[in-house]
Protein backbone atom coordinates (compact mmCIF):
# COMPACT_ATOMS: atom_id res chain seq x y z
CA UNK A 1 0.00 0.00 0.00
CA UNK A 2 0.90 3.60 -0.57
CA UNK A 3 2.53 5.94 2.18
CA UNK A 4 0.38 7.33 4.73
CA UNK A 5 -0.84 11.01 4.56
CA UNK A 6 -1.51 12.75 7.75
CA UNK A 7 -5.06 13.98 7.41
CA UNK A 8 -5.72 14.63 11.39
CA UNK A 9 -9.56 14.29 10.02
CA UNK A 10 -11.96 12.73 7.41
CA UNK A 11 -14.05 14.79 5.65
CA UNK A 12 -15.38 14.33 1.97
CA UNK A 13 -18.94 15.81 2.77
CA UNK A 14 -19.43 17.87 -0.49
CA UNK A 15 -21.75 20.66 1.62
CA UNK A 16 -20.16 20.84 4.65
CA UNK A 17 -22.66 22.30 7.16
CA UNK A 18 -22.84 25.74 8.84
CA UNK A 19 -21.35 26.62 11.92
CA UNK A 20 -22.75 25.09 15.06
CA UNK A 21 -24.97 27.42 17.11
CA UNK A 22 -23.07 28.67 20.29
CA UNK A 23 -24.27 26.45 23.58
CA UNK A 24 -27.78 27.26 24.89
CA UNK A 25 -26.93 29.16 28.05
CA UNK A 26 -28.66 27.82 31.52
CA UNK A 27 -31.76 28.90 31.94
CA UNK A 28 -31.42 31.60 34.60
CA UNK A 29 -33.58 30.34 37.49
CA UNK A 30 -30.39 28.00 38.36
CA UNK A 31 -27.59 30.26 37.82
CA UNK A 32 -25.95 32.11 40.64
CA UNK A 33 -26.66 35.90 41.38
CA UNK A 34 -25.85 37.19 37.93
CA UNK A 35 -22.55 39.81 37.93
CA UNK A 36 -21.23 41.43 35.33
CA UNK A 37 -19.04 38.55 33.66
CA UNK A 38 -15.11 38.72 34.44
CA UNK A 39 -12.58 36.44 33.05
CA UNK A 40 -9.95 35.68 34.95
CA UNK A 41 -7.58 33.67 32.58
CA UNK A 42 -7.15 33.00 28.93
CA UNK A 43 -10.39 31.16 27.90
CA UNK A 44 -11.70 34.29 28.84
CA UNK A 45 -12.04 34.34 24.69
CA UNK A 46 -13.76 30.62 24.47
CA UNK A 47 -17.08 32.14 26.65
CA UNK A 48 -16.98 35.20 25.25
CA UNK A 49 -17.22 34.32 21.66
CA UNK A 50 -17.62 30.72 21.21
CA UNK A 51 -18.78 30.72 17.74
CA UNK A 52 -15.48 32.84 16.76
CA UNK A 53 -12.84 30.31 18.81
CA UNK A 54 -14.84 27.16 17.52
CA UNK A 55 -14.59 28.12 13.74
CA UNK A 56 -10.97 28.84 14.22
CA UNK A 57 -10.47 24.89 16.25
CA UNK A 58 -12.41 23.70 13.15
CA UNK A 59 -10.92 25.64 10.08
CA UNK A 60 -7.34 23.25 10.01
CA UNK A 61 -8.90 19.95 10.40
CA UNK A 62 -12.12 20.45 7.45
CA UNK A 63 -9.86 19.50 4.63
CA UNK A 64 -12.36 17.60 2.03
CA UNK A 65 -11.52 14.90 -0.17
CA UNK A 66 -14.67 15.48 -2.25
CA UNK A 67 -16.00 11.60 -3.86
CA UNK A 68 -17.03 11.80 -7.88
CA UNK A 69 -20.89 10.81 -8.00
CA UNK A 70 -22.59 7.17 -7.97
CA UNK A 71 -21.91 5.78 -11.72
CA UNK A 72 -24.98 4.39 -13.11
CA UNK A 73 -26.64 0.81 -12.21
CA UNK A 74 -25.84 -2.05 -14.86
CA UNK A 75 -25.89 -5.02 -12.63
CA UNK A 76 -22.69 -6.80 -13.81
CA UNK A 77 -20.39 -3.58 -14.53
CA UNK A 78 -19.00 -0.72 -12.71
CA UNK A 79 -18.15 2.36 -14.95
CA UNK A 80 -15.68 3.37 -12.85
CA UNK A 81 -13.05 1.07 -11.43
CA UNK A 82 -12.64 2.62 -7.96
CA UNK A 83 -16.45 2.59 -7.15
CA UNK A 84 -18.03 0.14 -4.61
CA UNK A 85 -21.12 -0.55 -3.97
CA UNK A 86 -22.42 -0.98 -0.55
CA UNK A 87 -24.81 -4.04 -0.25
CA UNK A 88 -27.17 -4.09 2.88
CA UNK A 89 -28.12 -6.97 4.42
CA UNK A 90 -29.54 -5.70 7.86
CA UNK A 91 -32.59 -6.62 6.91
CA UNK A 92 -32.07 -10.08 6.27
CA UNK A 93 -28.45 -11.33 7.88
CA UNK A 94 -28.77 -8.84 10.13
CA UNK A 95 -32.41 -9.94 11.30
CA UNK A 96 -31.19 -13.17 11.82
CA UNK A 97 -29.45 -12.38 14.85
CA UNK A 98 -30.86 -13.85 17.67
CA UNK A 99 -33.84 -11.84 18.91
CA UNK A 100 -34.12 -9.42 16.32
CA UNK A 101 -36.92 -10.08 14.17
CA UNK A 102 -38.97 -6.96 12.54
CA UNK A 103 -42.66 -6.74 12.16
CA UNK A 104 -42.97 -5.69 8.46
CA UNK A 105 -43.65 -2.21 9.00
CA UNK A 106 -40.61 -1.94 11.26
CA UNK A 107 -38.37 -3.60 8.03
CA UNK A 108 -39.99 -0.81 5.89
CA UNK A 109 -39.12 1.94 8.48
CA UNK A 110 -35.42 1.20 8.05
CA UNK A 111 -35.34 0.69 4.44
CA UNK A 112 -36.17 3.68 3.92
CA UNK A 113 -33.75 5.05 6.28
CA UNK A 114 -31.60 2.98 4.03
CA UNK A 115 -32.33 4.95 0.95
CA UNK A 116 -31.46 8.00 2.43
CA UNK A 117 -27.99 6.57 3.88
CA UNK A 118 -27.43 5.79 -0.39
CA UNK A 119 -27.09 1.72 -0.01
CA UNK A 120 -26.77 0.56 -3.47
CA UNK A 121 -28.35 -2.54 -2.64
CA UNK A 122 -30.80 -3.25 0.09
CA UNK A 123 -31.25 -7.19 0.77
CA UNK A 124 -35.08 -7.01 1.90
CA UNK A 125 -35.66 -10.18 3.32
CA UNK A 126 -35.76 -14.12 2.60
CA UNK A 127 -39.03 -14.41 0.76
CA UNK A 128 -39.45 -18.22 1.20
CA UNK A 129 -38.72 -18.12 4.79
CA UNK A 130 -42.78 -17.09 5.40
CA UNK A 131 -45.18 -15.57 4.20
CA UNK A 132 -44.87 -12.33 6.35
CA UNK A 133 -41.57 -11.63 4.92
CA UNK A 134 -42.69 -12.44 1.87
CA UNK A 135 -44.99 -9.14 1.96
CA UNK A 136 -42.44 -7.47 4.04
CA UNK A 137 -40.19 -7.67 1.15
CA UNK A 138 -42.66 -6.84 -1.66
CA UNK A 139 -43.77 -3.90 -0.03
CA UNK A 140 -40.13 -3.02 0.30
CA UNK A 141 -39.85 -3.49 -3.52
CA UNK A 142 -43.09 -1.45 -4.03
CA UNK A 143 -42.13 1.86 -2.24
CA UNK A 144 -38.99 2.24 -1.94
CA UNK A 145 -37.66 0.37 -5.07
CA UNK A 146 -39.53 2.88 -6.99
CA UNK A 147 -38.71 6.24 -5.21
CA UNK A 148 -36.02 8.57 -6.02
CA UNK A 149 -34.29 9.98 -2.85
CA UNK A 150 -31.78 12.42 -2.52
CA UNK A 151 -30.17 14.79 -5.01
CA UNK A 152 -28.99 12.36 -7.70
CA UNK A 153 -32.50 10.81 -7.26
CA UNK A 154 -31.08 7.19 -6.44
CA UNK A 155 -32.77 4.68 -6.19
CA UNK A 156 -31.48 1.22 -4.72
CA UNK A 157 -31.84 -2.35 -5.97
CA UNK A 158 -34.22 -4.37 -3.69
CA UNK A 159 -33.02 -7.98 -3.56
CA UNK A 160 -34.58 -11.13 -2.36
CA UNK A 161 -32.32 -14.26 -0.90
CA UNK A 162 -33.19 -17.80 -1.92
CA UNK A 163 -31.84 -21.13 -1.30
CA UNK A 164 -30.89 -23.12 -5.09
CA UNK A 165 -34.05 -24.14 -5.34
CA UNK A 166 -37.48 -23.14 -7.45
CA UNK A 167 -39.92 -22.93 -4.50
CA UNK A 168 -37.36 -20.43 -3.52
CA UNK A 169 -36.42 -18.45 -6.15
CA UNK A 170 -40.38 -18.57 -7.32
CA UNK A 171 -40.73 -16.31 -3.63
CA UNK A 172 -38.21 -14.16 -4.02
CA UNK A 173 -39.11 -12.99 -7.51
CA UNK A 174 -42.59 -12.46 -6.67
CA UNK A 175 -41.14 -10.14 -3.73
CA UNK A 176 -38.77 -8.25 -5.79
CA UNK A 177 -40.39 -7.95 -9.11
CA UNK A 178 -42.14 -4.98 -8.51
CA UNK A 179 -39.16 -2.89 -7.65
CA UNK A 180 -37.19 -0.62 -10.81
CA UNK A 181 -34.06 -2.78 -10.21
CA UNK A 182 -34.71 -6.10 -9.10
CA UNK A 183 -32.75 -9.01 -7.88
CA UNK A 184 -32.31 -12.38 -7.00
CA UNK A 185 -29.71 -13.61 -4.69
CA UNK A 186 -29.09 -17.46 -4.51
CA UNK A 187 -26.88 -19.85 -2.55
CA UNK A 188 -25.35 -22.84 -2.32
CA UNK A 189 -22.57 -24.52 -0.16
CA UNK A 190 -19.23 -25.26 -1.59
CA UNK A 191 -17.01 -26.40 1.38
CA UNK A 192 -16.32 -29.85 1.39
CA UNK A 193 -18.10 -29.81 5.24
CA UNK A 194 -21.00 -28.59 4.00
CA UNK A 195 -21.56 -30.42 0.91
CA UNK A 196 -20.67 -33.43 2.80
CA UNK A 197 -22.56 -33.02 6.50
CA UNK A 198 -25.24 -30.81 5.58
CA UNK A 199 -26.07 -31.00 2.05
CA UNK A 200 -25.04 -34.84 1.65
CA UNK A 201 -23.86 -33.96 -2.10
CA UNK A 202 -21.34 -34.62 -4.72
CA UNK A 203 -19.34 -31.70 -5.45
CA UNK A 204 -20.55 -32.05 -9.15
CA UNK A 205 -24.26 -32.19 -7.58
CA UNK A 206 -23.71 -28.87 -6.59
CA UNK A 207 -22.15 -26.91 -9.35
CA UNK A 208 -25.44 -28.68 -11.85
CA UNK A 209 -27.72 -27.52 -9.38
CA UNK A 210 -25.91 -24.09 -9.10
CA UNK A 211 -25.86 -23.73 -12.74
CA UNK A 212 -29.49 -24.73 -13.26
CA UNK A 213 -30.69 -22.31 -10.63
CA UNK A 214 -28.85 -19.52 -11.67
CA UNK A 215 -30.63 -19.95 -15.30
CA UNK A 216 -33.64 -20.54 -13.86
CA UNK A 217 -33.62 -17.15 -12.26
CA UNK A 218 -32.38 -15.54 -15.03
CA UNK A 219 -35.06 -17.00 -16.89
CA UNK A 220 -38.20 -16.01 -15.34
CA UNK A 221 -37.07 -12.34 -15.96
CA UNK A 222 -34.35 -11.35 -13.72
CA UNK A 223 -31.91 -9.11 -15.16
CA UNK A 224 -29.64 -9.29 -11.79
CA UNK A 225 -28.55 -12.92 -9.91
CA UNK A 226 -26.06 -12.95 -7.58
CA UNK A 227 -24.77 -16.10 -6.50
CA UNK A 228 -23.17 -16.98 -3.59
CA UNK A 229 -20.80 -20.03 -2.92
CA UNK A 230 -22.16 -20.42 0.63
CA UNK A 231 -18.54 -20.71 2.96
CA UNK A 232 -16.31 -20.15 0.53
CA UNK A 233 -13.68 -18.77 2.85
CA UNK A 234 -13.25 -22.87 3.90
CA UNK A 235 -13.70 -24.07 0.20
CA UNK A 236 -11.36 -25.42 -2.55
CA UNK A 237 -10.06 -22.91 -4.71
CA UNK A 238 -9.81 -24.79 -7.76
CA UNK A 239 -14.23 -25.98 -6.58
CA UNK A 240 -14.63 -22.46 -6.43
CA UNK A 241 -12.87 -21.22 -9.92
CA UNK A 242 -14.58 -23.82 -11.42
CA UNK A 243 -18.27 -23.01 -9.67
CA UNK A 244 -17.91 -19.50 -10.30
CA UNK A 245 -17.33 -20.01 -14.13
CA UNK A 246 -20.30 -21.94 -14.43
CA UNK A 247 -22.71 -19.73 -12.90
CA UNK A 248 -21.11 -16.40 -14.89
CA UNK A 249 -22.03 -18.44 -18.02
CA UNK A 250 -25.53 -19.43 -16.55
CA UNK A 251 -26.13 -15.64 -16.41
CA UNK A 252 -25.00 -14.45 -12.27
CA UNK A 253 -24.24 -10.75 -12.91
CA UNK A 254 -22.48 -10.57 -9.01
CA UNK A 255 -20.40 -13.48 -7.50
CA UNK A 256 -20.22 -13.14 -3.87
CA UNK A 257 -17.51 -14.76 -1.59
CA UNK A 258 -18.78 -15.58 1.92
CA UNK A 259 -16.63 -16.34 4.97
CA UNK A 260 -19.57 -17.95 6.53
CA UNK A 261 -18.18 -18.74 9.75
CA UNK A 262 -16.00 -15.96 9.90
CA UNK A 263 -12.92 -17.80 9.90
CA UNK A 264 -10.16 -16.22 7.40
CA UNK A 265 -7.73 -13.51 8.27
CA UNK A 266 -7.39 -10.72 6.54
CA UNK A 267 -4.64 -11.13 4.25
CA UNK A 268 -5.67 -14.63 3.78
CA UNK A 269 -9.04 -13.17 2.84
CA UNK A 270 -7.78 -10.55 0.57
CA UNK A 271 -5.52 -13.14 -1.04
CA UNK A 272 -8.70 -15.35 -1.89
CA UNK A 273 -10.57 -12.51 -3.77
CA UNK A 274 -7.21 -11.88 -5.64
CA UNK A 275 -7.10 -15.25 -6.49
CA UNK A 276 -10.95 -15.65 -7.52
CA UNK A 277 -10.36 -12.55 -9.92
CA UNK A 278 -7.06 -14.05 -11.06
CA UNK A 279 -8.28 -17.53 -12.21
CA UNK A 280 -11.88 -17.46 -12.80
CA UNK A 281 -12.85 -17.83 -16.54
CA UNK A 282 -15.12 -14.96 -17.67
CA UNK A 283 -14.84 -12.94 -13.96
CA UNK A 284 -14.60 -9.30 -16.16
CA UNK A 285 -18.00 -10.43 -16.82
CA UNK A 286 -19.24 -10.40 -13.22
CA UNK A 287 -18.75 -8.09 -10.16
CA UNK A 288 -17.12 -9.83 -7.06
CA UNK A 289 -18.66 -9.07 -3.51
CA UNK A 290 -17.35 -9.89 0.03
CA UNK A 291 -19.73 -11.00 3.10
CA UNK A 292 -17.40 -11.47 6.08
CA UNK A 293 -19.16 -12.56 9.32
CA UNK A 294 -17.60 -11.78 12.49
CA UNK A 295 -16.81 -14.96 14.56
CA UNK A 296 -13.10 -13.69 15.21
CA UNK A 297 -14.16 -10.01 15.71
CA UNK A 298 -12.35 -9.38 11.26
CA UNK A 299 -15.74 -9.12 9.33
CA UNK A 300 -14.54 -5.14 8.64
CA UNK A 301 -11.00 -5.65 8.04
CA UNK A 302 -11.67 -8.75 5.54
CA UNK A 303 -13.70 -6.68 3.82
CA UNK A 304 -11.39 -4.07 3.43
CA UNK A 305 -9.01 -6.36 2.40
CA UNK A 306 -11.52 -7.71 0.14
CA UNK A 307 -12.65 -4.33 -1.51
CA UNK A 308 -8.42 -3.74 -1.69
CA UNK A 309 -8.14 -6.99 -3.53
CA UNK A 310 -10.99 -5.94 -6.15
CA UNK A 311 -14.31 -6.58 -4.96
CA UNK A 312 -16.39 -3.67 -6.14
CA UNK A 313 -19.66 -5.16 -3.90
CA UNK A 314 -19.24 -5.36 0.25
CA UNK A 315 -22.07 -7.27 1.63
CA UNK A 316 -22.78 -4.87 5.53
CA UNK A 317 -24.97 -4.44 8.42
CA UNK A 318 -26.01 -1.33 10.06
CA UNK A 319 -24.32 -1.92 13.87
CA UNK A 320 -22.51 -5.05 12.71
CA UNK A 321 -25.80 -6.95 13.27
CA UNK A 322 -26.27 -10.52 12.22
CA UNK A 323 -25.88 -14.02 12.86
CA UNK A 324 -23.76 -15.52 15.59
CA UNK A 325 -20.94 -12.42 15.89
CA UNK A 326 -22.50 -10.25 13.35
CA UNK A 327 -21.37 -9.35 9.88
CA UNK A 328 -19.23 -6.35 8.28
CA UNK A 329 -20.53 -3.21 10.12
CA UNK A 330 -21.69 -0.83 7.69
CA UNK A 331 -20.56 2.52 9.08
CA UNK A 332 -17.05 0.73 9.85
CA UNK A 333 -16.12 -0.12 6.49
CA UNK A 334 -17.65 3.03 4.76
CA UNK A 335 -16.11 5.43 6.97
CA UNK A 336 -13.03 3.52 6.91
CA UNK A 337 -12.94 3.43 2.88
CA UNK A 338 -13.66 7.56 3.35
CA UNK A 339 -11.05 8.09 5.97
CA UNK A 340 -8.41 6.02 3.86
CA UNK A 341 -9.65 6.24 0.44
CA UNK A 342 -5.69 7.52 -0.94
CA UNK A 343 -4.62 3.85 1.18
CA UNK A 344 -7.18 2.05 -0.60
CA UNK A 345 -5.86 3.19 -4.27
CA UNK A 346 -9.09 5.94 -4.32
CA UNK A 347 -12.00 3.63 -3.28
CA UNK A 348 -15.31 5.78 -2.75
CA UNK A 349 -18.76 4.63 -1.80
CA UNK A 350 -22.61 6.21 -2.43
CA UNK A 351 -22.89 6.14 0.88
CA UNK A 352 -23.96 9.77 2.52
CA UNK A 353 -22.27 9.39 6.15
CA UNK A 354 -24.34 12.24 7.15
CA UNK A 355 -27.21 9.79 7.87
CA UNK A 356 -25.08 7.16 9.64
CA UNK A 357 -25.82 8.34 13.23
CA UNK A 358 -29.58 8.44 12.88
CA UNK A 359 -29.94 4.94 10.99
CA UNK A 360 -27.48 3.74 13.59
CA UNK A 361 -30.67 4.69 16.07
CA UNK A 362 -33.35 3.27 14.35
CA UNK A 363 -31.80 -0.15 13.51
CA UNK A 364 -31.30 -0.28 17.74
CA UNK A 365 -34.51 0.91 18.26
CA UNK A 366 -36.52 -1.39 15.90
CA UNK A 367 -34.35 -4.64 16.60
CA UNK A 368 -33.98 -4.23 19.96
CA UNK A 369 -29.93 -4.64 19.78
CA UNK A 370 -27.94 -1.87 21.19
CA UNK A 371 -24.48 -1.23 20.70
CA UNK A 372 -22.01 -1.39 23.02
CA UNK A 373 -20.49 2.49 24.17
CA UNK A 374 -17.20 1.82 22.67
CA UNK A 375 -18.41 0.43 19.62
CA UNK A 376 -16.50 1.94 16.81
CA UNK A 377 -18.17 5.24 14.78
CA UNK A 378 -21.91 5.07 16.72
CA UNK A 379 -21.07 4.32 20.15
CA UNK A 380 -22.16 6.76 22.93
CA UNK A 381 -18.28 6.74 23.34
CA UNK A 382 -17.03 7.37 20.05
CA UNK A 383 -16.91 10.64 20.14
CA UNK A 384 -16.61 11.51 24.07
CA UNK A 385 -13.50 12.49 25.86
CA UNK A 386 -12.92 12.12 29.73
CA UNK A 387 -9.30 11.80 30.58
CA UNK A 388 -7.73 15.08 31.34
CA UNK A 389 -4.98 14.67 29.26
CA UNK A 390 -7.06 13.95 25.95
CA UNK A 391 -9.46 16.89 26.75
CA UNK A 392 -6.74 19.47 26.39
CA UNK A 393 -6.09 18.11 23.68
CA UNK A 394 -9.61 18.78 22.14
CA UNK A 395 -9.79 21.81 23.47
CA UNK A 396 -6.35 23.01 21.80
CA UNK A 397 -7.15 20.92 18.59
CA UNK A 398 -9.77 18.46 17.75
CA UNK A 399 -7.50 16.38 15.25
CA UNK A 400 -5.14 15.79 18.38
CA UNK A 401 -7.46 13.00 19.32
CA UNK A 402 -10.39 12.77 16.85
CA UNK A 403 -9.71 11.81 12.55
CA UNK A 404 -13.41 11.52 11.74
CA UNK A 405 -15.54 14.86 12.42
CA UNK A 406 -19.02 14.04 13.88
CA UNK A 407 -20.46 15.94 11.63
CA UNK A 408 -19.77 13.72 8.82
CA UNK A 409 -21.78 11.04 10.56
CA UNK A 410 -24.47 13.80 11.34
CA UNK A 411 -23.59 13.66 15.09
CA UNK A 412 -24.47 16.49 17.11
CA UNK A 413 -23.17 16.34 20.85
CA UNK A 414 -24.03 17.63 23.85
CA UNK A 415 -20.65 20.33 23.92
CA UNK A 416 -18.92 21.19 21.20
CA UNK A 417 -16.04 19.05 22.34
CA UNK A 418 -17.23 16.08 23.07
CA UNK A 419 -16.16 16.53 26.93
CA UNK A 420 -17.45 14.29 29.68
CA UNK A 421 -16.25 15.10 32.97
CA UNK A 422 -15.35 12.34 35.39
CA UNK A 423 -12.54 11.75 38.03
CA UNK A 424 -9.90 11.91 35.15
CA UNK A 425 -10.48 15.03 33.30
CA UNK A 426 -7.98 17.61 33.87
CA UNK A 427 -8.24 21.63 35.24
CA UNK A 428 -8.40 22.67 31.30
CA UNK A 429 -11.46 20.75 30.77
CA UNK A 430 -13.21 21.83 34.24
CA UNK A 431 -12.59 25.19 33.96
CA UNK A 432 -13.71 25.43 30.04
CA UNK A 433 -17.16 24.13 31.96
CA UNK A 434 -17.55 26.58 34.34
CA UNK A 435 -16.42 29.32 31.92
CA UNK A 436 -19.35 28.11 29.28
CA UNK A 437 -21.70 28.22 32.36
CA UNK A 438 -21.01 31.38 33.23
CA UNK A 439 -19.04 30.91 36.86
CA UNK A 440 -16.93 34.11 37.74
CA UNK A 441 -14.56 32.59 39.35
CA UNK A 442 -10.62 33.64 40.19
CA UNK A 443 -7.40 31.31 39.89
CA UNK A 444 -7.29 30.72 43.83
CA UNK A 445 -11.18 30.00 44.02
CA UNK A 446 -11.13 27.47 41.42
CA UNK A 447 -7.85 25.42 42.72
CA UNK A 448 -9.98 25.09 45.81
CA UNK A 449 -13.48 24.22 43.45
CA UNK A 450 -10.94 21.81 41.63
CA UNK A 451 -9.73 19.76 44.39
CA UNK A 452 -13.29 19.46 46.10
CA UNK A 453 -14.49 18.72 42.15
CA UNK A 454 -12.00 15.80 42.12
CA UNK A 455 -13.13 14.48 45.77
CA UNK A 456 -16.79 14.08 44.07
CA UNK A 457 -15.91 12.86 40.80
CA UNK A 458 -14.49 9.96 42.65
CA UNK A 459 -16.90 9.30 45.43
CA UNK A 460 -20.30 10.05 42.59
CA UNK A 461 -19.59 8.37 39.52
CA UNK A 462 -22.78 8.12 38.31
CA UNK A 463 -23.57 12.24 39.25
CA UNK A 464 -20.99 12.76 37.19
CA UNK A 465 -22.04 11.06 34.38
CA UNK A 466 -25.13 12.30 34.63
CA UNK A 467 -24.44 15.72 35.12
CA UNK A 468 -21.95 15.63 32.10
CA UNK A 469 -24.78 14.89 29.44
CA UNK A 470 -27.22 17.39 30.02
CA UNK A 471 -26.98 20.87 31.08
CA UNK A 472 -29.82 20.86 33.45
CA UNK A 473 -27.53 18.43 35.50
CA UNK A 474 -24.64 19.75 35.37
CA UNK A 475 -25.71 22.99 36.57
CA UNK A 476 -26.87 20.96 39.63
CA UNK A 477 -23.34 18.69 40.01
CA UNK A 478 -21.59 22.65 39.78
CA UNK A 479 -23.71 23.89 42.69
CA UNK A 480 -23.31 20.48 44.24
CA UNK A 481 -19.52 21.35 44.69
CA UNK A 482 -20.09 24.92 45.53
CA UNK A 483 -22.32 23.39 48.19
CA UNK A 484 -20.47 21.18 49.40
CA UNK A 485 -17.19 23.94 49.55
CA UNK A 486 -19.74 26.09 51.69
CA UNK A 487 -20.46 23.32 53.82
CA UNK A 488 -16.87 22.11 54.80
CA UNK A 489 -16.59 26.26 55.13
CA UNK A 490 -18.69 26.28 57.67
CA UNK A 491 -17.84 23.34 59.31
CA UNK A 492 -21.28 21.00 58.69
CA UNK A 493 -18.92 17.96 56.27
O1 LIG B 1 -23.02 -16.14 5.61
C1 LIG B 1 -23.36 -16.54 4.47
O2 LIG B 1 -22.70 -17.34 3.84
C2 LIG B 1 -24.59 -16.00 3.90
C3 LIG B 1 -24.83 -16.25 2.46
C4 LIG B 1 -26.23 -16.56 2.19
C5 LIG B 1 -24.34 -15.09 1.66
O3 LIG B 1 -25.31 -15.29 4.57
Amino acid sequence: MASSSAKPYCCSSLNPPPPPPPPTPPPLSVLPAAKPRRFSHGLAAVAANPRASRSAVLRPVRACLAAPRRPEYVPDRIDDPNYVRIFDTTLRDGEQSPGATMTSAEKLVVARQLARLGVDIIEAGFPASSPDDLDAVRSIAIEVGNTPVGEDGHVPVICGLSRCNKRDIDAAWEAVRHARKPRIHTFIATSEIHMQHKLRKTPDQVVAIAREMVAYARGLGCPDVEFSPEDAGRSNREFLYHILDEVIKAGATTLNIPDTVGYTLPHEFGKLIADIKANTPGIENAIISTHCQNDLGLASANTLAGAYAGARQLEVTINGIGERAGNASLEEVVMAIKCRRELLGGLYTGINSQHITMTSKMVQEHSGLHVQPHKAIVGANAFAHESGIHQDGMLKFKGTYEIISPDDIGLTRANEFGIVLGKLSGRHAVRTKLVELGYEINDKEFEDFFKRYKEVAEKKKVIIFWSTRFMFSDIHFILLCLKSKARRRHGID
